[in-house]
C-alpha cells in the first residue's frame, strides 16, 4: 500500500510532495512566453463584477482570488459559500459572471448554486479538477486545474492548483481591463515560473513542522492569524488542522484580534501567524506583540527579512523563501498543510480518511 502512496505514509503526504510537479503542469497550460494564455476563452473586460461560489477549501481559494482580481484587475469580487448563496435569493447581476470552484465538480451545494445562477448571469465560469464532472460540463467556460487524482480527503495539491489558475486568470483580467501593463505581467509570469522551485524549497521546512507537532498536538485550541491575502491562508491552516487532527482551530484577521479573540490568549494558546514581509508586515507584527504581551505562544511563518525584523520573542519561526507578495498565498499553503499533517500524524489520527468527512459531498 505504501507503493501506491509513492513511498509516503499517507496519500496526503504524497500529494503535498507532488505539488512542485502539479504546479508546473498547470502553469504549462496557462503560460506562453511571458504572457498568460489560458486554455479556454474568457473576456473579463466587460464584466461588472465576479461572484465566486464554492465550498470548503475551494471557497478559501476563492477568498484569495478576491484579493487578486480586485488588486490586479480592479474587478469587484464577492465570494460566497455555496450553501448560503443558493438559498438567500442572491441579486444576480446580468452583466456579471459567476465562477464556481470545485475539486470534484460534483459538490451538491456548488452544483445547485451554479444551476441557480445559470441563465441569469452573463456567464458561468468554473475552475474544476475533474474535467468530466457535472460542474465542468454544465458551465459556459471550464478552466482545468490539472492537479491529477487527489485521494486525501483534505485537499492540498488541488488547492495549490486552484490558486495558480485563479492568479493566472486575475493577471489575464488585468491585461484585458487595462489595469496591468505588459511589463508587470511579464514580471508576475516569471515569478509564477519560479514557483514550483520555491514550493520545493518551502517543503524543506517539513522536519521543523514535524518537531513543532508535539507542541501543537497538546493544544486544545489553536489560533491562526493573517492580514490581506494571508487571512484566507489562516483559514486554510485552521481548516486543515480541524479536519485531520480534530484540534479546534480558528482563523482571524490579525487586525480583528483586539475585537474579541484576544480574550482567549494565554500561555496554553498556540498562535500561528502567516506574515511574509510585505506592505502589511509591520501591522501584523504589532498584533503579534499584543499576543506575546499576554504570554500567547507565537509561531511566526515569514521570510528571512520578516524573521529578522519581527521574530523577537516568538516561540518559533518557520522561514519561507522570498517571493513577490502577489504569489505568497501559494507558497504559504505549504506550511498550512505541513503543520496540520504532522500534528495529525503525531496524534495518530486517520489522516487520509478523517472521521465524519467525505472527499466529495454530493448530498445537501
Ligand atoms: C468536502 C471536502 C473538502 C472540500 C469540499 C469541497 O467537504 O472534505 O476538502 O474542500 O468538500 O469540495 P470540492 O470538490 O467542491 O472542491
Amino acid at each position: 500500500a505504501r507503493a501506491e502512496k509513492g513511498g509516503h505514509r499517507h496519500f496526503m503526504a504524497k500529494e503535498i510532495h507532488e505539488q512542485p510537479q502539479t504546479l508546473k503542469d498547470v502553469l504549462e497550460l496557462y503560460i506562453e512566453g511571458d504572457r498568460i494564455v489560458p486554455p479556454a476563452e474568457v473576456d473579463f473586460a466587460a464584466l461588472s463584477r465576479l461572484t465566486i461560489v464554492a465550498c470548503g477549501t475551494a471557497h478559501i481559494a476563492g477568498t484569495v482570488a478576491k484579493y487578486w482580481f480586485e488588486r490586479i484587475a480592479r474587478l469587484p469580487v464577492e465570494c460566497d459559500i455555496a450553501s448560503e448563496y443558493r438559498y438567500r435569493d442572491p441579486v444576480i447581476d446580468p452583466a456579471g459572471a459567476v465562477m464556481l470552484i470545485s475539486q470534484s465538480g460534483e459538490t451538491a451545494d456548488t452544483l445547485a448554486a451554479m444551476r441557480h445562477a445559470a441563465g441569469e448571469a452573463a456567464s458561468i465560469l468554473s475552475v474544476v479538477n475533474v474535467p468530466t464532472s457535472s460542474i465542468a460540463r454544465e458551465s459556459d467556460v471550464a478552466f482545468p486545474i490539472a492537479a491529477g487524482v487527489e485521494v486525501g480527503v483534505a485537499s492540498t495539491k488541488a488547492f495549490m492548483n486552484q490558486l495558480a489558475v485563479l492568479l493566472c486568470l486575475a493577471i489575464l483580467a488585468g491585461r484585458q481591463r487595462g489595469t496591468l501593463d505588459a511589463e508587470r505581467e511579464a514580471e508576475l509570469v516569471s515569478e509564477l515560473r519560479r514557483l514550483p522551485g520555491l514550493v520545493s524549497q518551502a517543503l524543506a521546512i517539513e522536519s521543523r513542522c514535524a518537531d513543532l507537532a508535539s507542541w501543537l498536538a497538546e493544544a486544545s485550541d489553536i489560533l491562526f492569524l493573517g492580514r490581506g491575502p494571508m487571512f484566507p491562508l489562516a483559514h486554510e491552516g485552521a481548516l486543515k488542522l480541524k479536519e485531520i487532527s480534530y484540534i479546534h482551530a480558528e482563523a482571524y484577521a490579525s487586525g480583528e484580534l483586539k475585537h474579541g479573540p484576544i480574550a482567549l490568549v494565554d500561555r496554553s494558546l498556540p498562535v500561528v501567524v502567516f506574515a511574509p514581509s510585505d506592505a502589511l508586515f509591520d501591522k501584523t507584527v504589532s498584533n503579534v506583540q499584543e499576543v506575546m504581551a499576554r504570554e500567547g505562544q507565537v509561531l511566526l511563518v515569514t521570510d528571512a527579512e520578516g524573521a529578522a525584523a519581527g521574530g523577537q520573542g516568538c516561540r518559533d519561526i518557520l522561514t519561507m523563501p522570498d517571493c513577490d507578495p502577489m504569489v505568497t498565498p501559494l507558497l504559504y499553503a505549504v506550511p498550512a498543510q505541513l503543520l496540520a499533517y504532522h500534528t495529525a500524524v503525531h496524534k495518530g489520527t486517520d489522516v487520509d480518511q478523517p472521521r465524519n468527512l467525505a472527499k466529495s459531498v454530493t448530498v445537501e
